[in-house]
């Protein structure tokens, strides 16, 4: 039987924080690890470029992004990995669904409407600052999909109203044919583990109370050190319930490992030493992934590598089924 095959995108914004790491990067390569569906990860570099406009920026973000994918496991000759602009033949692929989806359902975009709705609550013209891109956006994300004839596309919630759009795009184009010409995919919601930020809020860029994954280890724990405490001393017993060090320790220690820095809570610890045993814990989960990001960065030519594996693996399949919608539409 042919594996079940289950795609990401994901758009390259630089360097992930460990919020990113905890919640999408740790818990989507231990799926990888024991599934038995085909994994196959694109950045999608066409995406970004509906928001920045920076050539220098939008590749080194492209590297950062990779690096740390394959930096924290991700093996390119298990898992396919390509960058989005290297496979052209989803650009094709996008006039061609672009002339089977209603305008009407890309003004109903929860994203495109957001962008709207601010221009008007500014006084401003509806369509300020939204380009083409922007609007069309959706029609891109389900070639993506699409074209890979992909089973399952496991995204954040934000992302589950796109995937039905490739669904009904799939729909009207395969109605038109009267053939199953496009696989409709299946959006997993991937709930994902919170992590709190430095203020305590879940961690986000948008808060700024993110610690960046790949700090070097001096800056990790300077900004570690940073997190608010309060002033009882160190011999006053502490509940560890109630303790942002404590909560973000969880996240990167064996249970025996909580129970003890627990009971050394409950004794009386100085907020010092909490935050240096959370140090030392993020510092051992990351260290190993960090060496290998910091050689990753400074010989790109391996990165390029893995990426050019991947699309010319994906790209003689992608180009047959191409070929096979050109003829039934009876373009090429
Ligand atoms: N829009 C997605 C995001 O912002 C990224 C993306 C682009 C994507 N194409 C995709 C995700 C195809 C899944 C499948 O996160």
């Amino acid at each position: 039987m042919t594996k079940k095959i289950s795609l990401t995108g994901i758009k390259p914004t630089g360097i992930p924080h460990f919020g990113n790491y905890i919640g999408a990067i740790r818990p989507a390569l231990k799926m990888l690890e024991n599934s038995s569906t085909e994994g196959i990860y694109f950045i999608a570099d066409y995406h970004s470029l509906t928001t920045m406009h920076d050539g220098k920026t939008l590749r080194e973000n492209s590297y950062e992004v990779a690096a740390s994918w394959l930096a924290c496991g991700l093996d390119p000759e298990k898992t396919t990995i390509y960058l989005q602009s290297q496979v052209p033949e989803v650009m094709e692929f996008n006039w061609i669904m672009a002339c089977f989806t209603s305008k009407g359902l890309m003004n109903r975009a929860h994203a495109y409407k957001a962008l709207v709705q601010r221009n008007e609550e500014a006084g401003r013209d509806q369509d300020q600052g939204i380009n083409m891109g922007i609007y069309t956006y959706p029609i891109l994300m389900a070639c993506d999909i699409l074209i890979h004839k992909s089973d399952y596309v496991p995204v954040g919630e934000d992302q589950l109203q796109h995937i039905e759009m490739a669904r009904d795009m799939a729909n009207v184009f395969n109605h038109t044919y009267k053939k199953e010409a496009f696989k409709l995919p299946e959006g997993i919601a991937q709930k994902g583990v919170l992590l709190p930020g430095l203020d305590g809020r879940k961690m986000s860029k948008s808060y700024n109370n993110h610690i960046p994954l790949f700090l070097p280890e001096k800056k990790l724990r300077k900004m570690v050190m940073k997190i608010q405490t309060d002033s009882q001393p160190p011999e006053t017993p502490k509940n560890p319930d109630d303790s942002l060090i404590f909560d973000l320790y969880k996240y990167f220690t064996t249970e025996q490992q909580q129970q003890e820095l627990a009971d050394w809570y409950r004794r009386g610890i100085g907020w010092g030493e909490a935050k240096q045993q959370l140090f030392e814990a993020m510092n051992a989960e990351i260290a190993p992934a960090r060496e290998r990001y910091n050689e990753l960065m400074a010989d790109k030519a391996q990165i390029d590598k893995a990426l050019q594996m991947g699309a010319e693996k994906v790209r003689p399949q992608i180009q047959e089924y191409l070929r096979e919608i050109k003829e039934l539409i009876g373009v090429g």
